[in-house]
């Protein structure tokens, strides 16, 4: 590092890389220690003995995303009129459109006296999660760490002139939790080059994309992977058009300088470590690999005045669940404001559900799907060898519990959460697995049956319908017959993203068909979900069973409507299709089928 100018800073700067070396001894004193958390001490021995993050990642399931900048301090309104959309992007002309020289201006005012580390790693601790991945330079090119490659960075454009990155590694190291940076390698709206940037450097010669790459982009990625001690992740993002050779370089020098590092999946050309899903989803069925899904405490990553949209503990939880349930990583995003305070509903929805992780870590860390390929009506579903834990987010009255097809012999079944774990007893009937459980759930947010079989979990069902709980099934699990199946995702605000299957581009003969699984014969409510516009009927057949039909009205969103009863006269598979008799053709989107028990 050059040092610029003798300022306690560096010595600190020295000060705190000797610390870092001094945890690293202290990981090695750690391994005699006795695991007294199923994952501290664990982290710091993966990490002592140099285990790729790849552990880190896919033992520890769940992750901080931290984004943090000069936004941070706009919050989304600029000249008092509030933009709405992902706050980071606030200089883009897609928000603000704020000019370039006037957003540099910010570093001027940017002094986060209340940004504190330790406070953040004790959170991220609190919350249950084992790495942290904050933006060391984001679309708007500014690093947030002591960078000599450009002087728009946060030691040396502000008057807090304070590398935080320092601090928060040390913090991480000494906590055992992973420490990793987000670096946008394409965008960089400032630099003379950078994707979205001048095409002018201050001399008003030509700069292009190579020029970005050589003087800014190369050089950072060696400082963030050589300035700071283990790196966990570097995770590159929006890797546009970036030509291959270019992507190349970076993840070969990340690999060089962390070996035990992971690429994220938006390195560019398939070229990173494991796969990254798109913004704020959790997928509705199992993915292969290793792969993770990113999302928002509420629907900004950068803080936002505005939105006060926070997830519950509940709803993290669950995210959380499903996300480990289909095989993944989840990494839940905080945006700390301009200060560098953290919003204090985001803190506490992540420790209510730190809470309930710390009490049941067997859920969350270290395990694998669900058997089942997706959720199932009453909550989720992680396995461990021989070990399934059943989350129970939605309690039944009758004290039953619905598991369509196993085909593992159970062993034994315990309810958690009380005094001492309650036994639960089981039946079968019509291949379907019955547990019997308490009236009332031990725990408010989620309630764990730890099941014991006789070996894996095996499962052959098709989409089970649960008798108690209402049970919807996305079009992802139906197929279609002479009608548009796809992908679709699109923005609400600007830049938070939603995902969803849908069947359209309607005509007479086309048909969408869920095979299902009915446990209990009787009447169930048939709820369709769509868009539209204007009135649509849409027809319900059980094949070789009972066709309704109905119209409804329909929304620019995806909303359920109701269409009517239909009955399932034994237990047993069925094939239900799903017509679209009149109406806009053009404009009906199908999304979901929904069955609710009519008691
Ligand atoms: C998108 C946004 C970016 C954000 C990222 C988080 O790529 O452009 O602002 O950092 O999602 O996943």
């Amino acid at each position: 590092m050059i040092i610029r100018k003798l300022t306690p800073l560096c010595l600190g700067c020295f000060a705190s890389i000797l610390l870092l070396s001094l945890t690293t001894s202290q990981f090695a004193m750690a391994q005699e220690k006795d695991m007294d958390s199923l994952w501290g001490d664990q982290a710091i021995k993966m990490r002592a003995d140099g285990v790729k993050s790849v552990e880190l990642f896919d033992v520890g399931n769940y992750a901080m995303f931290i984004h943090w900048g000069l936004y941070s301090q706009v919050a989304n309104k600029v000249d008092g009129k509030t933009y709405y959309g992902i706050g980071e992007w606030i200089m883009n002309p897609r928000m603000a459109g704020i000019p370039r020289d006037k957003y540099k201006g910010l570093a001027k005012t940017f002094n986060p006296v209340k940004f504190n580390a330790k406070e953040i790693v004790a959170l991220a601790k609190d919350a249950g999660m084992k790495n942290i991945v904050i933006t060391s330079k984001h679309h708007d090119g500014f690093a947030m760490y002591d960078s000599d490659a450009c002087d728009f960075n946060v030691v040396d454009a502000t008057p807090w002139s304070t590398d935080p990155m320092k601090d928060l590694a040390t913090a991480c190291a000494e906590a055992g939790l992973g420490f990793g940076f987000y670096y946008s390698h394409n965008q960089d709206w400032t630099f003379p080059g950078g994707g979205g940037g001048p095409d002018k450097d201050e001399n008003g010669d030509a700069a292009d994309f190579d020029d970005y790459f050589k003087k800014k982009c190369l050089p950072q990625i060696e400082e963030i992977t050589t300035k700071y001690g283990p790196i966990s992740i570097v995770w590159f993002d929006t890797p546009g058009k970036m030509p291959k050779e270019y992507v190349q370089q970076l993840v070969d020098l990340v690999h060089k300088n962390q070996p035990n590092a992971l690429v994220s999946g938006r390195a560019g050309h398939n070229l990173g470590d494991y796969q990254t899903l798109g913004d704020m989803e959790v997928p509705v069925a199992n993915v292969e690999g290793l792969w993770e899904s990113v999302d928002t405490t509420n629907d900004s990553w950068a803080y936002a005045w505005y939105d006060q949209y926070w997830k519950s503990p509940k709803e993290i939880l669950h995210r959380l669940v499903s996300c480990v349930g289909r095989g993944g990583t989840y990494m839940l995003n905080i945006g700390p404001r301009g200060d560098g305070s953290v919003p204090e509903r985001a803190a506490k929805s992540l420790r209510g559900a730190g809470k309930w992780i710390a009490k049941y870590p067997q859920v969350v860390y270290g395990t694998d799907p669900s058997p089942w390929g997706h959720s199932l009506a009453w909550g989720d579903v992680t396995t461990k060898g021989d070990k399934m834990f059943l989350t129970v987010f939605e309690w039944p009255a009758s004290g039953k519990l619905y598991l369509p097809g196993l085909q593992t012999e159970i062993k034994s079944a315990q309810l958690l959460g009380g005094e001492a774990p309650v036994s639960v007893s089981h039946s079968k009937a019509n291949g379907w697995t019955i547990l019997e459980l308490p009236g009332r759930a031990p725990e408010k947010l989620a309630s764990v049956v730890e099941v014991t079989l006789a070996g894996p979990a095996k499962v052959e069902s098709a989409y089970g319908i649960d008798p108690e709980i209402s049970t919807e099934i996305s079009a992802t699990f139906a197929d279609a017959t002479g009608v548009n199946k796809e992908d679709k995702r699109w923005m609400e605000k600007f830049g938070e993203w939603k995902r969803v299957v849908q069947f359209d581009q309607w005509n007479a003969e086309g048909k969408a068909t869920w095979t299902i699984e009915i446990a209990e014969p009787g009447e169930y409510n048939v709820d369709l979900k769509y868009r539209g516009e204007g009135r649509v009927v849409w027809g319900v057949a059980v094949q070789g069973g009972e066709k309704i039909q109905n119209q409804q009205n329909s929304s620019h969103n995806y909303q359920a409507f109701p269409i009517g009863w239909v009955n399932f006269p034994k237990a047993g598979q069925y094939k239900i299709d799903v017509t679209c008799v009149e109406g806009n053709f053009e404009a009906a989107s199908l999304t979901a089928i929904n069955f609710t028990p009519v008691k």
